[in-house]
């Protein structure tokens, strides 16, 4: 049994998805947690309210990832309000599926803003947070299978993912002696409002029965949330700079 009790978890992009499941998961696990949202304020109220009927302390940030300034200001409120944070889950990505053809300046910025910057911005402005951690502080971000592999209209997401999970590593070379892991998650797929929007996604859904080895047991938020909360447990203090792979074995075969 993982217990997070009196640990504080900032998950980003937890208004909905696999962002809104991890923030449940880890609260079940006894965390008090910090929802951010860019948009969905009505969503992630809902998710709130959740946390808050299971007796866990719960807030509810906007903040854009993407902008530095919105990062700091979030952090400068959690170390207000809770004096410290034990666990930081990167969640939060957008980026658009699109031709690379067609792709502009402003769509590749946009992606990397949001999906890899990020990153180094939440890390920065936790890190004197992460650093006052009860045990040791855990990192964890979201990937794809695009991180390594070619998929339809994904190049600009799948290079942000790429670029992602280098930086978990150099983060963990860098930081890892500090009392802090860093680790990713790269999910299979996973029926949300972003992946209902891929051309061709019910073909895609159609597929994964052939692709994984589970039958009819498909990959679901909550399964991406397990493995977060194993990555934000005591239990992997000697899991640094890895990517767990969570897609019922989709990934090791043609
Ligand atoms: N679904 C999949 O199949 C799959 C597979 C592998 C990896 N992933 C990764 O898993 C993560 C979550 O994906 P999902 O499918 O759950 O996405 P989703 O349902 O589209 O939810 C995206 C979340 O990110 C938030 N967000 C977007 N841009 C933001 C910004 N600039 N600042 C702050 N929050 C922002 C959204 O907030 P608002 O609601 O406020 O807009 C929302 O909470 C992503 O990193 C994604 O790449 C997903």
């Amino acid at each position: 049994m993982i217990d997070l009790s009196n640990k504080i978890a900032l998950i980003s992009g937890a208004s909905r998805g696999i962002g809104r499941a991890t923030a449940i998961r880890l609260a079940e696990a006894g965390a008090d947690i910090v929802l951010n949202y860019v948009s969905s304020r009505e969503s992630a109220d809902r998710v709130a309210e959740e946390i808050a009927a299971m007796g866990r302390r719960v807030a509810v940030v906007r903040a854009d990832v993407s902008e530095q300034s919105d990062v700091q200001s979030m952090m400068e409120f959690v170390g207000n309000e809770f004096g410290r944070l034990d666990i930081l889950v990167s969640n939060a990505a957008s980026g658009g599926f699109r031709p690379l053809l067609s792709a502009t300046a402003r769509n590749f910025e946009a992606t990397m803003n949001t999906n890899v910057r990020a990153l180094l911005f939440l890390v920065q402005a936790a890190h004197p947070l992460l650093e006052r951690s009860l045990d040791r502080a855990k990192v964890v971000a979201i990937s794809s299978h695009g991180s390594h592999m070619a998929l339809p209209m994904y190049g600009l997401i799948g290079t942000s993912k790429a670029a992602l999970e280098s930086l978990i590593r150099h983060m963990a070379l860098e930081f890892g002696d500090q009392g802090m892991n860093f680790n990713v998650v790269q999910a299979g797929l996973v029926p949300t409002d972003s992946t209902k929007m891929i051309p061709g996604a019910d073909q895609m859904f159609d597929a994964r029965t052939d692709k994984t080895m589970t039958g009819d047991r498909q990959l679901e938020p909550s399964d991406v949330a397990d493995a977060v909360l194993y990555l934000c447990s005591p239990l992997s203090d000697l899991v640094q700079g890895q990517t767990l792979i969570i897609d019922g074995g989709a990934a090791i075969h043609i």
